[in-house]
C-alpha cells in the first residue's frame, strides 16, 4: 500500500527516532481518491490532528468502552502474559494510538529484564510504535520517554508490513491492540502477519467478542448495535466529512449488523454507510469533490467474533495459540500466538 516507497527520517532526540514511510500528503491523496469513489475506509477516521483527537474522544466516552475494557483485561493478566515473553524481544505495536497499553507492557518487560540480569543494570528492549497518524507515534514515544529502552517510531500502514519490518531488530513481539484486528478481513490480516513474522517472533492481539453467554442472538445484536450506533460513535464516523466542509444535516450515518459467510461458518460484521441528503461539495487539499442527494458512501467494518471463531481462523491460517485470556463475562479476549511449525 506504500505509494511513495520513500523512507525519510524525521526528528530524533537522543535514542528516539521517527521514520516516515507514509506521508501526510499520501494520506490526503488517498482521502481524495476514496471519497471520489464514494468510499471512506476506517483508517481515514484517524488522520491528522483532528483524527487523533477524534479517536481519543471516542475512546474516553462512556458509551464506547471497547478499547478501555481491553486495557483492563491486559492489566489484569499482565504478569502471566509477561512470563511468556522471552527476554530481549523487541516490541512492535501497529495502530499504537496513544500507546498507553504499550507503556504498561514495556514497564513490566523492563522489570522482568532487570530481575533476570540484576548485575548489569541494563535492559535490551527495542520499541517500535507504528501508526498511520504521525501524531500518535509522537505521543506514544513521549509516553515511554523515561524508560531505559531504545525507541524508533514508524509512520506507516499495517498493510505495508513487509516494508516496515526492514526496520525491526528480531525477534519481535508483534502487537495489534485496541480491537484493530477486527477491522480487517480475518484471513487477510492473519496471512499478512504469518507471511511477515519469523519463527522466533510472537503475535499478540486483542478482540472485543460477540456476547454469547446466556444471551440469544437478538440480545447479542442489540448489545453490539447499542455500542456502535451510539451518538459518540456516529460522530466519530462522520468526522472527515465535517472536517472537510459538510454540515451535520447534509448526511445520515447508518450502521447495520450483517451475517457473513466464511470458511469457518457464519460470522457477524458491522456495515456502515453515510447517506448524502443534499447536493454538496467537499474540498480536500486543492481538489473539490461533488456529492449528489442520494449518493451513498461505503465505510469500514468491525467483525464481531465468538472466541471459538477466532481460534478457528488462527488454526486455518497456521498459528498456534500459546495463551489466551478471557474476561469474566467472555466479551473480551487477548491472544498470544506464534507461527505453527509445519511438519
Ligand atoms: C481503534 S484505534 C486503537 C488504538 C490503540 N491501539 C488502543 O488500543 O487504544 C486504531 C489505531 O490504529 C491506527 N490505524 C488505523 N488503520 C491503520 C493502518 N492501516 N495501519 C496502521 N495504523 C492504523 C489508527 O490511527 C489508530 O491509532
Amino acid at each position: 500500500m506504500n505509494s511513495t516507497g520513500k523512507v525519510g527520517f524525521g526528528q530524533g532526540s537522543g535514542n528516539k527516532e521517527k521514520i516516515v514511510v507514509t506521508s501526510k500528503e499520501d494520506i490526503e491523496g488517498r482521502l481524495y481518491e476514496c471519497l471520489k469513489n464514494h468510499e471512506l475506509p476506517d483508517y481515514l477516521l484517524y488522520t491528522d490532528t483532528g483524527g487523533a483527537k477524534n479517536w481519543l474522544k471516542l475512546d474516553g466516552s462512556e458509551t464506547f468502552p471497547v478499547a478501555r475494557k481491553l486495557k483492563v483485561l491486559l492489566e489484569k493478566n499482565l504478569d502471566s502474559i509477561v512470563r511468556f515473553i522471552p527476554t530481549g524481544m523487541s516490541l512492535v505495536s501497529v495502530g499504537v494510538g496513544n500507546g498507553e497499553k504499550e507503556r504498561i507492557f514495556l514497564e513490566a518487560l523492563v522489570k522482568k529484564n532487570l530481575a533476570e540480569n540484576p548485575t548489569s543494570g541494563k535492559v535490551s528492549i527495542r520499541y517500535y510504535p507504528i501508526d498511520i497518524n504521525g501524531e500518535f507515534v509522537d505521543i506514544a514515544l513521549e509516553k515511554v520517554d523515561n524508560l531505559p529502552i531504545e525507541k524508533e517510531g514508524i509512520v506507516g500502514f499495517l498493510e505495508d508490513m513487509a516494508i516496515l519490518k526492514k526496520n525491526w531488530r528480531l525477534p519481535v513481539l508483534f502487537c495489534i491492540l485496541g480491537n484493530t484486528f477486527c477491522n480487517y478481513e480475518p484471513e487477510f490480516i492473519l496471512q499478512l502477519v504469518h507471511e511477515n513474522l519469523e519463527q522466533g517472533d510472537l503475535f499478540f492481539f486483542d478482540a472485543n467478542l460477540l456476547p454469547t453467554e446466556g444471551s440469544d442472538a437478538q440480545s447479542a445484536r442489540k448489545s453490539v448495535l447499542g455500542t456502535y450506533a451510539s451518538r459518540e460513535n456516529a460522530l466519530f464516523n462522520m468526522y472527515p466529512l465535517l472536517q472537510y466542509g459538510m454540515a451535520p444535516e447534509d448526511f445520515d450515518f447508518e450502521l447495520l449488523l450483517a451475517h457473513i459467510n466464511s470458511r469457518i461458518g457464519t460470522v457477524y460484521r458491522t456495515r456502515k454507510s453515510l447517506y448524502i441528503l443534499k447536493n454538496t461539495e467537499l474540498t480536500v487539499g486543492t481538489e473539490t469533490i461533488g456529492f449528489r442527494e442520494g449518493d451513498v458512501i461505503n465505510m469500514g467494518f468491525t467483525y464481531k467474533y465468538t472466541y471459538d471463531q477466532i481460534t478457528a481462523f488462527l488454526d486455518i491460517c497456521g498459528f498456534e495459540i500459546l495463551k489466551t485470556f478471557l474476561s469474566e463475562d467472555c466479551t473480551n479476549a487477548v491472544v498470544l500466538a506464534k507461527k505453527r511449525i509445519e511438519k
